[in-house]
């Protein structure tokens, strides 16, 4: 029997002010994208705003629904409506924020596991790593670079072949 160890790294932005000048656009758009949220039942609302290759900038927000599982999250509304309408167009970056009717986020919060499935196709997709800005409401930023850092075992499109 033998240990591995998976090291992810990303860095800390004390100051978000202190994000380079894309970043800080880019994060301030998923603050925008924020008031497209449907989040009666969680009362937590996400933002995501995605950069891609273009220039082009694509929000999203979380849509819930009644039946539970059928509602989204912001990223893969973000990711999936940049697919659908900005075909082959590689994405650079993606920025996360959220909000609570209960209470003050303040830390970072981070794409759940079936949207970093999601964003580990696009990078496979493309080729290129997704550049990750993620804060809450106060507090921190953080900029993870590429999917490796956030879902290390992740399921890609290569498995799939002999
Ligand atoms: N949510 C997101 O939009 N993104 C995430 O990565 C985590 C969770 C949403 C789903 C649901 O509408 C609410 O946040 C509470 O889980």
């Amino acid at each position: 029997m033998k240990k591995e160890e998976i090291k992810v790294s990303y860095s800390i932005f004390q100051n978000p002010e202190e994000l380079p000048e894309k970043d800080l656009v880019l994060l301030q758009r998923a603050e925008k994208a924020l008031t497209g949220s449907y989040s009666p039942y969680s009362d937590f609302r996400v933002g995501a705003a995605v950069l891609l290759a273009n220039g082009e900038i694509v929000e999203g927000a979380n849509q819930e629904n009644a039946a539970y599982p059928s509602g989204l999250c912001a990223e893969r509304v973000a990711l999936f409506y940049a697919s659908a309408k900005y075909e082959n167009i590689p994405v650079v970056a993606l920025a996360i924020t959220a909000r609570s009717a209960r209470f003050e986020v303040t830390r970072p919060v981070p794409p759940c596991g079936s949207c970093c499935q999601v964003m580990a196709e696009t990078e496979s997709r493309f080729g290129e790593q997704i550049r990750v800005i993620l804060r809450g409401e106060s507090g921190p930023a953080f900029v993870v670079e590429g999917i490796n850092n956030l879902l290390p075992f992740m399921f890609h499109p290569e498995m799939l072949k002999k």
